[in-house]
């Protein structure tokens, strides 16, 4: 069986956080899902995840997936490093697995990748084989150091490492295959003779190839899905990498983008045929948007689901849900639980939460749309507010089909406005109002002859 221990117990000093490395996330995703997806992809049956500082965390992330977590101790005197980390694993696994090692902080690794060196190894017939890329600036990465005829030494961190060796651009990128049997054997000999005072599952390497154990290097032509990540600055190059592969994959689906250097897309984002995006557009989550969609500049798309032919600009939508042929924005805010059926018309400075609108309603300009059903073809004027809240409990307000909400209404929750219902601009409604009745509630004008004179100059 193929078997993978994936490394992500790690403190993660470098990149000074209160966050474990393995859950900054490179457009929108953490950095372990990417490692574990490309395991799983590439038909890794048994997935162990070493985990250690930061493990509630990490573990709650990794739910979703089918893994196998082990518990790395950390603490003060306990031994440290790769290593270990493996070593915890070590029950899992049989003479027979083929045991994939993995770093969990590489996060562009591609399953095709995996998958060629796993194959690769398992035909060499060899006793471990080293996933390895050239790079001209290697360094922080172990060296592979090899013979004259090439064969592979051991690997030489570049904390230990002389002059010499620091020169070498073969690195190491802390992807490994092993025999079961074998990597038990080099495990029992690992010591933490080194700069670090740690464990280095690199060490293995050398180990086998003195005792005699064929061990072969896999050198890939594509170093950037071996990055690892270790500080922020590696992060934001990663993050950039990714960034322009999800936006080229888009836009050969078919999806125009104005300024792809200004346009944010998450990994799992879903986006239809003839879609436009302007710049300034951040598109995160889970977000689905059908064809024919315009959006932008300006838009920030949260877990929402955007229909075929809407437009929405310079606006904010966070889990909504929102049909065909809408138009959302400029400056609109739509909020989780919003649910726009077709042809809903949302302007300028309009707020909608837990609302339901059904076809063709509109709220043009200043509104506040907070727990309500909204019927079809409903006018809801300028300013109006669904009053939700009295202070301890929230509730709703229904208002039927063709109703007319005058500008700057009230509308004190619970309460129905009934089909064709029409309130007057202005009113404050506290009682239901009956189908195709008109509701004024606002103080009668009066008019004072000459009292205006003198009173403005
Ligand atoms: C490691 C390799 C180095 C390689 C590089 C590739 C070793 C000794 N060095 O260095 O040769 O070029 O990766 O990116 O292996 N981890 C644990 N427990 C620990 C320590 C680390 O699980 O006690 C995990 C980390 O969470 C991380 C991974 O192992 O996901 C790698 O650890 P890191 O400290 O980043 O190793 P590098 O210094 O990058
Ligand atoms: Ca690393």
């Amino acid at each position: 069986m193929n078997v993978s221990i994936i490394l992500a117990a790690g403190e993660g000093t470098r990149m000074r956080s209160k966050t474990p490395k393995v859950l900054h996330e490179i457009c929108g995703k953490p950095i372990i899902h990417y490692v574990l997806e490309a395991a799983q992809k590439a038909g890794i049956e048994k997935n162990i995840v070493i985990l250690g500082h930061g493990k509630e965390r990490i573990g709650k992330k990794l739910k979703e997936y089918d893994v196998l977590p082990e518990i790395q101790p950390v603490g003060e005197g306990i031994p440290y490093g790769t290593g270990f980390a493996v070593m915890q694993g070590e029950k899992h696994i049989s003479d027979e697995d083929t045991v994939i090692i993995m770093n969990g902080d590489v996060p562009l690794i591609k399953d095709s990748t995996i998958r060629d060196f796993i194959r690769t190894h398992q035909n060499e017939r060899a006793s471990i084989s080293i996933l390895t890329a050239k790079l001209d600036d290697p360094t922080g990465y172990g060296r592979i150091v090899r013979d004259e005829n090439g064969q592979v030494l051991g690997i030489v961190e570049e904390k230990d490492s002389d002059e010499q060796t620091k020169k070498i651009q073969e690195i190491n990128s802390g992807f490994y295959c092993f025999k079961g049997k074998d990597l038990r054997f080099a495990l029992n000999q690992l010591d933490s003779n080194n700069a670090q005072g740690e464990y280095y599952i690199t060490d293995a390497v050398g180990i086998l190839h003195q005792k005699g154990y064929k061990v072969t290097g896999y050198r890939i032509n594509h170093p950037i899905e071996i990055s690892g990540v270790n500080n922020r600055v590696q992060l934001h190059e990663l993050n950039q990498y990714m960034k322009q592969k999800i936006n080229e994959f888009h836009m050969m689906n078919g999806v125009t983008i104005i300024d792809a250097q200004q346009t944010y897309i998450d990994h799992d984002v879903v986006i239809g045929q003839d879609v436009t995006i302007y710049p300034g557009t951040f598109i995160q989550g889970h977000t689905k948007i059908g064809d024919g969609s315009t959006i932008g500049p300006g838009a920030w798309m949260i877990d929402a689901e955007i229909g075929e032919h809407t437009v929405i600009q310079n606006s904010k939508i966070v889990e909504a849900v929102i049909g065909n042929d809408c138009t959302i924005g400029p400056y609109a805010y739509l909020r989780p639980g919003t649910c726009l059926k077709n042809r809903v018309k949302i302007g300028d400075f309009v707020e909608v939460k837990n609302t339901t609108m059904d076809e063709g309603s509109k709220a043009s300009h200043l509104a506040y749309l907070g727990d309500g059903d909204v019927g079809k073809d409903v006018n809801i004027g300028c300013g109006v507010i669904l009053v939700n809240y009295d202070g301890k409990n929230k509730h709703r307000t229904q208002i039927g089909d063709r109703a007319f909400i005058g500008s700057n209404s009230n509308l004190v929750a619970p309460i129905t406005i009934e089909p064709g219902g029409y309130v007057a601009c202005g009113s404050t409604i506290t009682e239901d109002v009956k189908e195709g009745s008109l509701a004024i509630a606002r103080a009668r004008q009066i008019n004072k002859e000459n009292k205006g004179k003198n009173k403005y100059k």
